[in-house]
């Protein structure tokens, strides 16, 4: 399978999302992943279903929905509705997570499960065929721009053995300080979608950034 790259808007300039909304859409980006966060589980708020709503709007790609909040059996539904194609919540954020994967196939979208840099990836065995994306948070959820950290190589090693171990079909999605500097020895380790904020907006050429991560990703 082609390795996805899923550029992270929480780092667009928002005065001038529908822009770059549009980079986007014209780059060879596979996805937009779309951060949202509540200030309790994570210590930060980004922004929330308007927002959401509005690149919904403009975007011709998969909307990867990354939900940094407590309790996101809530918004389920609602994520449904505003157009989400992915939709993940965090291992650590709910109580019954077989429950809210089944809410989420119900509701007609992907399953997404986050694990943060402290949550052991076996812990993820016994649901493993319910969920067709293990994301894993290789910076502390929260904030952009912030230094990778580096014993992600060695949990997604393990991650991509358990999922061939129990014949399961989940893909491995790294998200933060994902650059052109790790992102082939990430894909090497078994990683099949990368998310890139800082890097990608931060750059002087976006689009070429974005060309460059893909190239990177698939020929490693
Ligand atoms: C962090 C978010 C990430 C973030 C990544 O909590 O989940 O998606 O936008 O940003 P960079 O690529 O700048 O680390
Ligand atoms: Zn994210």
């Amino acid at each position: 399978m082609k390795k996805l790259i899923a550029p992270s808007m929480l780092a667009a300039d928002f005065g001038n999302l529908q822009r770059d909304v549009e980079m986007v859409n014209e780059s060879s980006a596979d996805w937009f992943h779309i951060d949202i966060m509540d200030g309790v589980f994570v210590p930060n708020i980004s922004y929330g279903m308007p927002v959401l709503k509005a690149i919904a709007q403009h975007s011709v790609k998969p909307l990867d929905v990354h939900l940094m909040i407590v309790d996101p059996d809530r918004y389920i539904e609602t994520f449904g509705d505003l157009g989400a194609d992915v939709l993940t919540v965090h291992f650590e954020a709910c109580t019954h997570l077989h429950r809210s994967l089944q809410a989420i196939r119900q509701a007609g979208m992907k399953t997404g499960v986050a694990i943060n840099p402290h949550t052991n990836v076996m812990l993820l065995e016994d649901v493993i065929h319910d969920i067709d994306v293990v994301l894993v948070m290789s910076v502390n959820p929260g904030f952009g721009g912030q230094a990778f950290i580096e014993n992600t190589y060695s949990k997604v090693k393990q991650l991509k053995e358990m999922i061939v171990d129990n014949e399961a079909h989940a893909k491995i999605e790294v998200d933060g300080g994902v650059t052109d500097a790790n992102i082939q020895k990430l894909a090497e380790a078994g990683a099949d979608i990368f998310v890139a904020g800082s890097h990608v907006f931060n750059s002087n050429d976006p689009k070429e950034t974005i060309q460059t991560l893909s190239d990177l990703a698939n020929n490693y």
